[in-house]
């Protein structure tokens, strides 16, 4: 099959390159200029375990090629796939001028019969608002479906091969024939819905997911109150298959380019129609305070900030990515500051990134571990990178000025620090 996907952010890059290898011909189109160049030159803009490879692969077998020409790649194909971003605007509503855009675009491109698909997270109703400004523009026929992603960044290639589900929403038989054929090598877990539900499943599912994390949050710091362990009852709580043991590890909240956008879209999806969903506030509100407890156990191990050094490990906001968008570190490090402190941090790879966001001179941005660690009079975890788990605590105990260590991730095990000068606070469980 020809397709073209619109947009090579983390969705469409990914997806255009798995449908490649699927043995597809993709042409992945951008605007930017700058992307595409690097594309075309064999770099890849994100950081992705796999994707370069397939790039690579793909493109040596001329099945997969990066254009800025959006008009010439739609009339090359059969589907064009719209994975441009929604970003959040300031209300929490999704920005959908990217997709009005695009969708302008496709109208003015096309020339014969297409499936025209969204990957994007859009609001319900959102496609069907594509097909009427693509209908503005063209006279010839077309069909419109919502295919929503599911990928996880950092292992967003292995989930795109391997996925759970495909989502089909659309209202053509037509459509839903050639994108069944598209998706079945992927699994036979194929659903075909109306827009409307496909829509809506993405945002209930990342909702869900959300909520599943807010939840275990909580019970991590009543746990902390009452003397349990947050892991043992995850794992109590896991093994009932009507629960499942996955989005249950308490941690210091999610963070990314996707949760924290899609649970205020929802409000504001819901806000429209006059309903107010209280349940997803509450996550909302739940995950930005959860980052806090990393300060308030600071202060109990220091008392006064003011003057202290902190060390930081891992400012993305999960392992496995250079993605350092609404990570917790943001506000965890502008808090330390905040109170006096300075910060010395260290990210195996998104250290970069997280500084074009946050330059202040009171932030050492560190080579290694070891250097961000060196003479701090506590050391926070953030994120919970291999390199730091298989850090033998001995190292870092000779590391710190003081051997005071907030375990934001639970990345050690209380038996190991049993016996160590360790002042050491995790989430849920006895310290
Ligand atoms: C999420 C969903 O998992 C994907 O299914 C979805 O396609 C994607 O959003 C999207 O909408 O595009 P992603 O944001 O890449 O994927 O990362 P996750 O692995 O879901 O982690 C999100 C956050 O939750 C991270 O900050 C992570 O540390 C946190 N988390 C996750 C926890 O704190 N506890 C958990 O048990 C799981």
């Amino acid at each position: 099959m020809k397709l073209s996907v619109i947009g090579t952010g983390y969705v469409g890059l990914v997806s255009g390159v798995c449908f490649a290898e699927l043995g597809n011909e993709v042409t992945c189109v951008d605007i930017s200029r700058e992307k595409i160049n690097l594309l075309n030159d064999g770099i890849v803009p994100i950081y992705e375990p796999g994707l370069k490879e397939l790039i690579d692969r793909n493109k040596e077998l001329n099945r997969l090629t990066f254009t800025t020409d959006l008009n010439e790649a739609v009339k090359q194909t059969d589907v064009v796939i719209i994975a441009v971003g929604t970003p959040s605007m300031p209300n929490g509503e999704a920005n959908l001028s990217y997709i009005q855009k695009a969708a302008r675009q496709i109208g003015e491109a096309i020339n014969g019969y297409k499936v025209i698909v969204t990957k994007s997270t859009v609001p319900v109703g959102t496609n069907e608002k594509v097909g009427s400004i693509i209908s503005q523009y063209s006279t010839y026929s077309f069909d419109i479906a919502s295919v929503p992603e599911f990928l996880r960044e950092g292992s967003a290639v292995i989930d795109t091969l391997n996925p759970d589900r495909i989502i089909i929403g659309t209202e053509s038989e037509r459509a839903a024939a050639v994108l069944w054929d598209l998706h079945s090598p992927l699994t036979d877990q194929i659903i075909i819905t109306d827009i409307r539900s496909s829509e809506m499943i993405k945002y209930a599912s990342n909702a869900f997911l959300a909520t599943k994390i807010s939840f275990i949050n909580e019970i991590a710091n009543i746990c902390e109150k009452v003397g349990a362990n947050v892991e043992k009852v995850a794992l109590g709580m896991g093994m009932d298959h009507r629960i499942g043991s996955a989005f249950l590890k308490a941690g210091i909240g999610y963070g990314g380019s996707c949760f924290p956008k899609d649970t205020q879209a929802l409000i504001q999806i819901a806000g429209q129609m006059d309903y107010d969903f209280k349940l997803l506030k509450s996550v909302v509100d739940v995950n930005n305070d959860q980052r806090f407890n990393v300060i308030r156990k600071l202060k109990e191990i220091l008392g006064d900030l003011e003057g202290c050094t902190i060390g930081i490990w891992g400012l993305a906001f999960k392992p496995e990515t250079d993605d350092v968008r609404d990570a917790p570190a943001f506000e965890i490090i502008s808090a330390i500051l905040e109170l006096g402190a300075n910060v010395k941090a260290y990210d195996p790879i998104a250290a970069d990134n997280f500084r074009n966001r946050l330059d202040d001179p009171r932030i050492q941005y560190c080579s290694s571990s070891m250097e961000a660690a060196h003479d701090a009079d506590a050391l926070c975890i953030l994120t919970e990178w291999e390199e730091f788990k298989s850090t033998p605590l001995p190292d870092i105990q000779t590391w710190l000025k003081s051997p005071n260590l907030i375990d934001g991730r639970n990345i050690f095990q209380e038996e190991e620090l049993n016996g160590t000068p360790f002042v050491y606070y995790s989430v849920g469980r006895p310290s």
